[in-house]
């Protein structure tokens, strides 16, 4: 099969386009012919060596995926060949910027006609985590104040619109040249963070999402009011100590199943979100993709096209 890997880490230029044998669906696995995947903000940092030195290599990247189901392995009786699927790997795996990827069946959910494989792998990782985060993690409930920071990503672009369905009040933080996406999604304030301090404009959230970690994380606190909490996913793995007491410091464990990824489903057939920005790249330019991701300036999803 074709895939995109590296075999020492590095920057984006360490992504080589070439031939790696076949996965093999072992027992309780299915073999997908990968059709779209999508590149998510750890794939660069996992690439860079910043989580960890991998000496597994060629090493394939990729945690989210959609394609048909070439092959079932022992005990599978869920899925068929042919079946359009899509999910996340299991984590510790990667490996979906590749044709082919041998999954757990228990991962994987039927992709429904309607939705395109590029689309719907948009919602992989990026809908995990803003579903988890705001349904299981914050609670958040009609009413409340919510602050989503870095509003134009992958992840807050479906925050913000999850968060309106909720019923609750959003403001966001993103450049000038994102403002009318951020509105399109359903933001009822916007800040430019370029040219104002968010700390001096807002106060009194119920909630904080912050996407975008660095110096914003700590200063996040300060908008919350009193008995108010906070989610972070770019401040490490573990929720960072909050500078007060009267507030909540959480980190969202984003798990993989396949009754969130049928949550997702519910939540876009129900129009409680809609696919984001989408800017698509082949396999082979993998390596731009990555550049795009890294400077953190994307707006929406990059997804590659395989097939
Ligand atoms: N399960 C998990 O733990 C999990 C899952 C997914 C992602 N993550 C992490 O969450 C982070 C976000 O991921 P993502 O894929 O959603 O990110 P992304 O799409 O790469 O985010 C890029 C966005 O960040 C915005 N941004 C950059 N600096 C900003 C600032 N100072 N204030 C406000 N906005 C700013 C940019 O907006 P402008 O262009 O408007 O400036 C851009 O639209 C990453 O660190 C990723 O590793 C964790």
């Amino acid at each position: 099969m074709k895939a995109a890997f590296f075999v020492e880490h590095g920057g984006p230029d360490v992504l080589q386009y070439g031939d790696l044998p076949d996965p093999v669906a072992g027992p309780n696995e299915v073999l997908i012919d990968i059709h779209a995947a999508s590149v998510n903000a750890a794939d660069a940092k996992v690439r860079a060596g910043h989580y960890s030195q991998l000496t597994n290599f060629p090493y394939v990247l990729g945690r989210d995926f959609s394609g048909i189901v070439s092959a079932v392995g022992d005990g599978v009786d869920e899925f068929a060949i042919g079946d359009a699927v899509f999910g996340v790997c299991d984590v510790g795996q990667e490996g979906t910027y590749a044709e082919k990827i041998a999954m757990k069946a228990a991962l994987i959910a039927k992709k429904p006609d309607s939705i395109s494989h590029e689309d719907i792998v948009a919602l992989g990782v990026a809908g995990l985590t803003a579903v988890i985060t705001l349904e299981e993690t914050l609670k958040l409930k009609a009413g409340e104040t919510i602050l989503i920071q870095g509003g134009a990503g992958g992840v807050a672009g479906l925050a913000i619109q999850l968060a309106k369905h909720m019923g609750a009040h959003v403001i966001t933080t993103a450049s000038a040249s994102n403002h009318d996406y951020v509105r399109g999604l359903g933001a009822d304030e916007i800040i430019d963070y370029n040219a104002v301090d968010f700390t001096e404009v807002v106060s009194g959230c119920d909630a904080v999402f912050d996407t975008v970690g660095g110096e914003v994380t700590q200063r996040s606190f300060s908008v919350l009011k009193p008995g108010g909490r906070a989610a972070f996913i770019a401040s490490g793995g573990t929720a960072p100590p909050a500078p007060r007491s009267d507030v909540e410091s959480l980190r969202p464990q984003v798990g993989r199943d396949r009754p969130h990824l049928e949550r997702i489903i519910e939540l876009l057939q129900a129009g409680a979100m809609t696919v984001p920005d989408i800017t698509l790249y082949s396999l082979a330019d993998a390596a731009e993709a990555h550049r795009v991701s890294e400077s953190r300036h994307l707006r929406g999803k990059l997804v590659l096209k395989i097939r």
